[in-house]
């Protein structure tokens, strides 16, 4: 009877544990079924937004950076976002950086039809008081306008400009109108500085303390910008500036190089010395952003030169 008792009570246990095994089944297979499900939706949402977030283009490169790089809180005229401007060292005497890629082959071309139609004069040199520019032709043979973003209804100058800005963290009221120019085979420009010589020129109210240019073109042959005293090299007083040596870069359309003519205690790097080889086959378009060591007053007029 105990054991029958004890077998009965034991036969009843069973038939209630089946019973809530059962329920329990039901439960887990339910929650689990609705559960997935749920997180299946939710999948499904993040991928719509990552659909929705690529048709939008540029706004997916912009999350992408967002969750590789942790933002921080910006202030009144900082950026939500983070930029990349990818450059090479080309040199540190001078500093000289490259930039490849850093305009479109549509915005070189734009840029180009902005010079074509405003039309090229023969480019000048700074020179001290009483030197004619007719005496220069040997020296800088192209031709070139300068065009404020002012100017261009395109909005690419305007672009260009920012970009250059975010590139050199130099403030866009600091550079000059964009000197375009054309050298065709043949034109060259000899070695020499962008910043100002105090010595012999005008005493100016700023200085060119780095220069950008985007080069608009491929040229085929020649016309590389060249650091003839790159590294202090040939500084013995031999060259004759009209020598293409030292350090060479040759234009690609769209890349960008950048160099700074002051050290960051303000004065003139002598390695910084520059030129225009020769073109020899093709065309060089070039832009060239001309950056001062303080605001340009006038900058908002756009009449900086
Ligand atoms: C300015 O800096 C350069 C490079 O570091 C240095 O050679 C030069 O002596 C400095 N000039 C002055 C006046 O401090």
């Amino acid at each position: 009877m105990k054991a029958k008792t004890v077998k009965g009570n034991w036969s009843l246990r069973t038939k209630k544990v089946e019973l809530s095994c059962v329920f329990l089944c039901i439960f887990f297979f339910l929650a689990g079924y609705f559960g997935s499900s749920f997180i299946d939706h939710s999948q499904e949402d993040e991928y719509d937004l990552r659909l929705m977030q690529r048709s939008r283009g540029k706004l997916l490169e912009k999350s992408k950076e967002e969750t590789e790089h942790r933002l921080l809180n910006v202030g009144e005229s900082g950026d939500n976002f983070i930029t990349s401007i990818p450059y090479q060292i080309l040199s540190l005497k001078p500093r000289a950086l490259y930039f490849p890629n850093f305009a479109s082959a549509e915005q070189c071309e734009t840029i180009i039809e902005i010079a074509t139609k405003k039309g090229l004069t023969p480019s000048a040199v700074n020179l001290p008081p009483g030197v004619p520019q007719e005496s220069t032709r040997s020296i800088r043979s192209s031709s070139g306008a300068f065009y404020s973003v002012f100017d261009d209804k395109t909005g690419v100058l305007d672009a260009i400009e920012e970009k250059i800005s975010k590139a050199t963290q130099i403030p866009r009221n600091h550079g000059e109108d964009f000197n375009i120019l054309r050298y065709k085979v043949g034109q060259k420009y000899n070695s020499h500085y962008d910043a100002f010589n105090y010595g012999k020129f005008d005493p100016r109210n700023s200085q060119r303390m780095a220069s950008f240019l985007l080069y608009l073109t491929d040229v085929e042959e020649g016309g590389e910008t060249m650091f003839p005293f790159e590294n202090g090299l040939n500084m013995d007083g031999s060259y004759g500036y009209a020598e293409c040596i030292g350090l060479r870069v040759k234009p690609r359309k769209g890349d960008g190089l950048l160099f700074y003519s002051l050290f960051p205690n303000g004065t003139v790097d002598r390695t910084s010395l520059h030129g225009s080889c020769p073109v020899i086959k093709g065309d060089k378009w070039v832009a060239t952003k001309w950056l001062r060591n303080q605001e340009l007053e006038d900058y908002l007029t756009g009449t900086s030169n």
